[in-house]
């Protein structure tokens, strides 16, 4: 499975998404590849912001090699499963969105919820990380039924 992590600038949330998601699979045997884009395109070719490079290396995850790309209309053909941070982001990507198929793939990491953007606001990256780890962790269990140790 390609699944592919949106936010807004692809340097804070998305970032944590695709490094813990990727994390995740590996450690458990699955073949799964995920990247992550943005849908603005304001930092395109930077690394993630260094406080989640900093989250992550704390939890053991190493983000630091990513690289900022802008979400573009391909990556519905590239990717079986867009998810996205915030309602921003959701309406953001569905509206490149060419058909159903392409709008089928798209939902919120967290299901209703949202993963709130911590760019101004240095105290909201473990937050942001404990929530993208458990929606990374529900999505592991949804569509392979294993139920992650914690
Ligand atoms: P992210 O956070 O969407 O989680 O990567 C942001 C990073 C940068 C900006 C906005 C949000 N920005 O406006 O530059």
């Amino acid at each position: 499975m390609k699944i592919l992590m949106v936010c807004l600038g692809n340097i804070c949330r998305s970032p944590l998404a695709e490094g813990v998601m990727q994390h995740l699979a590996d450690k458990n045997g699955l073949n799964w590849t995920v990247d992550s884009a943005g849908t603005g395109n304001w930092h395109v070719g930077e690394a993630p912001d260094h406080r989640s490079i900093r989250t992550a290396l704390n939890r053991g995850v190493d983000i630091s090699k990513q690289v900022c790309k802008q979400f573009t209309v391909n990556d519905f053909d590239e990717f079986d499963l867009i998810m996205v941070m915030d309602k921003f982001n959701l309406r953001d990507v569905l509206a490149k969105a060419r058909n159903q198929a392409d709008r089928d793939k798209v939902r919120l990491l967290l299901g209703n919820a949202e993963v709130p953007d911590p760019y101004y606001d240095d105290s909201k990256f473990e937050t942001v990380y404990d929530m993208v780890e458990q929606g990374c962790r529900d999505i592991i269990k949804e569509f392979t039924g294993i139920e992650l140790k914690k």
